[in-house]
């Protein structure tokens, strides 16, 4: 199967006509509006099972067929949704089994979306049966361009049937070898030798909460059932439909399923992206978005992806709800279309009349006409886009990698020592993040099995859990010609949350960094101590590392406490790389300073060297295209240092140009 689906931007978005069945007249009217907000898709079907199949075995497919004809007659595509993320009544209420089980073994009665269990044999049967109704239906239809698996996949079930696939699962996982997975798991401390696969039960307050070998275990399970439950859902679809590719929209960094894992299993990424956009500073908010747009482009080799979800205007979750203003909908829209995506895609096309979601922004509000500041800002986005089409199918070339690692992640959430507040993965990583991101400089956010070759910088903070054969490939890496910087308490565990012998960083990363981590100090909330890096001083908080310079050179010393002087950031040479360890966590400031340096040392290039612009404005080229993005609060200039010609309006220009507001250029050569 082909990696690009569109040759232009799609612009659409959430559409559930089932809510205004009553008012046929309305999905008339919406196809009017649609065609005037340049609309090209919608998505359908999402949670429409209970209308779809009222009764069991009883289709009522007549409302949905009427839809699709007047999308196509309108020359709307279809991305065509399964209904699993929301079961119908009548399925609840005559099969239980359906329904989650909390931790204490309490089932849930009906309500709200993923409110079912990930096993259950009789809802796989029911799913698989109602998207084989489905696709067989609308196989053909000329109007449907994509699967939209499900809806957000996420949470968990902890009924029998899913024990007894935990244990299954666990079974695989360790070739079936109790003794393996009692040591792997440390389980003679405590007496908690397992002595038969029954006496493993899923972690819970009532029960084993201590053990970080089986919350990870379990982790891993749920995110293997999400997947799994995903495979036997398309199951029909591969079968009937070998042509329609098939996503499913992840639901931001969400931390319930390895995204980095279910990846492979998508034709396409897709993500639903809500930045508190105007709640704060939107420079910050931009930063943490272009990171998520980031990892989310890495996940299949730079194949863009799907913005499945944006709100046109405010949402209705967060605490406060401010509305942002106009123009921000279409930089955030720019902003991820810059970074990889070939969509923009809000939830929802028309504001629903009741119920949770009433006051959550769409497309057309309650007043039902197209007279709204925000029917006019999604029109301007989407006559903005209809020009971008030479951007679709653009990749980005990046030569610096973040990683991120979702399995690592758990690990960090799930260990107890050293300093157990305040971990934050994600932020740490964002931290590193940022001063390339500020430099122009175009990075891929990655997993650590990934293959680190291509790239000439990766920096991978707080590594505290190694998967099977990283350290290898660190190693390889390195030896190659490659820079890896890591940071403290890097290379602790194994996959399974057991600690290396030896001294750390694992094995032979001790000869890779040329250091050994003796002892690793915490401080306590507001407690800093102070570190050198080239002669500059820095804070430092959270941990330090107490590490021996064994064949590294020694950049930068600890200022005090006892061990004042001695090394905290080091850099080896091994084989025909570097390897850095940054032995302390820092406020940011030592981030950038490192990256200036780094970036020095190795000659990474801006995306664009010779635009000048600020901090608070974000560069990104990618194809052939260079997006000029304006985050800050006030209007700003940026120089360009050879003559462009903008994309939107086909002008020639060079030299000083403003930049409003929430203003943007996007330009070729
Ligand atoms: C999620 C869901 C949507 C909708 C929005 C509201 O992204 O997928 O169905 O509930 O949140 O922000
Ligand atoms: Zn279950």
């Amino acid at each position: 199967m082909k990696d690009v689906f569109f040759d232009h931007i799609v612009h659409g978005g959430d559409y559930n006509p089932e809510q205004w069945i009553r008012t046929p007249e309305i999905w008339d009217e919406d196809m009017r509006l649609m065609k005037l907000a340049h609309i090209n898709s919608a998505t359908v079907g999402i949670f429409s099972w209970a209308m779809i199949e009222p009764e069991e075995g009883v289709y009522n497919f007549e409302w949905l067929d009427t839809m699709l004809d007047k999308l196509h007659a309108n020359g709307i595509d279809v991305i065509l949704a399964t209904p699993s993320g929301a079961r119908p009544n009548w399925l609840a209420a005559k099969y239980p089994e359906v329904l989650r089980v909390d931790e204490n073994g309490i089932r849930n009665d009906f309500g709200v979306r993923h409110n079912h269990c990930l096993t259950s044999p009789l809802y796989r049967k029911k799913v698989r049966e109602i998207n084989r109704v489905i696709a067989l239906r609308y196989k053909d239809h000329p109007a449907v361009k994509m699967w939209h698996i499900s809806n957000e996949y996420s949470g968990e079930c902890h009924c029998e049937l899913c024990q007894q696939a935990f244990v299954e699962w666990l079974k695989k996982e360790y070739n079936n070898d109790l003794d393996e997975l009692n040591l792997q798991w440390w389980n003679h401390f405590w007496s908690h030798t397992v002595t038969d696969w029954s006496q493993i039960r899923s972690p819970k307050y009532r029960g084993e909460v201590c053990s970080s070998p089986l919350r990870l275990a379990w982790r891993r399970f749920v995110s293997d059932s999400h997947i799994s439950f995903y495979e036997n859902e398309i199951a029909p679809l591969r079968e009937l439909t070998p042509e329609i590719p098939i996503t499913t929209n992840f639901m931001n960094m969400y931390d319930g399923i390895d995204y980095q894992k279910f990846a492979s299993h998508l034709d396409l990424i897709s993500w639903d992206n809500y930045p508190a956009w105007d709640h704060g500073e939107n420079a910050l908010v931009a930063q943490n978005t272009a990171f998520v747009h980031d990892v989310f482009r890495s996940m299949k080799n730079g194949q863009p992806f799907f913005m499945m979800e944006s709100t046109p205007s405010l949402v209705n979750w967060h605490d406060v709800n401010k509305l942002p203003a106009s123009g921000m909908q279409q930089l955030s829209a720019i902003q991820a279309i810059a970074h990889g995506a070939d969509s923009v895609q809000y939830f929802q096309w028309r504001k629903s009349r009741g119920s949770h979601e009433k006051y959550h922004g769409a497309v057309v509000d309650h007043c039902g006409h197209e007279h709204t500041r925000v029917f006019r800002d999604v029109t301007a986005t989407g006559l903005a886009i209809e020009k971008l089409s030479a951007v679709v199918g653009g990749r980005t070339d990046s030569k610096a990698a973040i990683v991120y690692d979702w399995e690592n992640d758990w690990a960090i959430k799930e260990f107890c020592g050293f300093n157990n507040k305040n971990r934050d993965y994600l932020k740490e990583c964002r931290k590193w993040y940022a001063p390339l991101r500020k430099k122009g400089i175009a990075v891929d956010v990655i997993p650590m099995d990934a293959d680190f070759s291509k790239y000439d910088l990766v920096i991978a903070p707080f590594l505290y859990m190694l998967k099977d054969g990283t350290d290898k490939r660190i190693e390889k890496y390195v030896a190659d010609g490659g820079t890896f910087v890591a940071t403290y308490l890097t290379g602790i565990v194994n996959k399974n949350d057991l600690c290396y012998l030896g001294g750390w960083p694992a094995n032979d990363l001790k000869k890779v960094f040329g250091i050994w981590n003796e002892e690793t100090d915490s401080l306590p909330q507001g407690m800093k101590n102070k570190a050198t890096f080239n002669g500059k001083m820095y804070d430092v908080d959270f941990v330090c590392d107490l590490i021996h310079a064994n064949t590294a050179t020694v950049l930068g010393t600890y200022k005090s406490d006892f061990y004042a002087d001695r090394p905290a950031v080091t850099v080896n040479d091994f084989g025909m790389g570097k390897a850095y360890y940054v032995a302390f966590r820092n406020d940011g400031e030592l981030c950038s300073d490192f990256c200036d340096y780094i970036v020095g040392e190795l000659g990474l290039k801006a995306d664009a060297p010779e635009i000048e612009h600020g901090a608070q404005t974000e560069i990104r080229k990618r194809g052939n295209c260079i997006f000029v993005m304006n985050f800050a609060d006030n209007e700003t200039t940026v120089t360009l240092g050879k003559v462009y010609t903008t994309v939107l309006s086909n002008e020639r220009i060079a030299g000083t140009v403003k930049l409003p507001v929430r203003g943007y250029l996007v330009l070729t050569d």
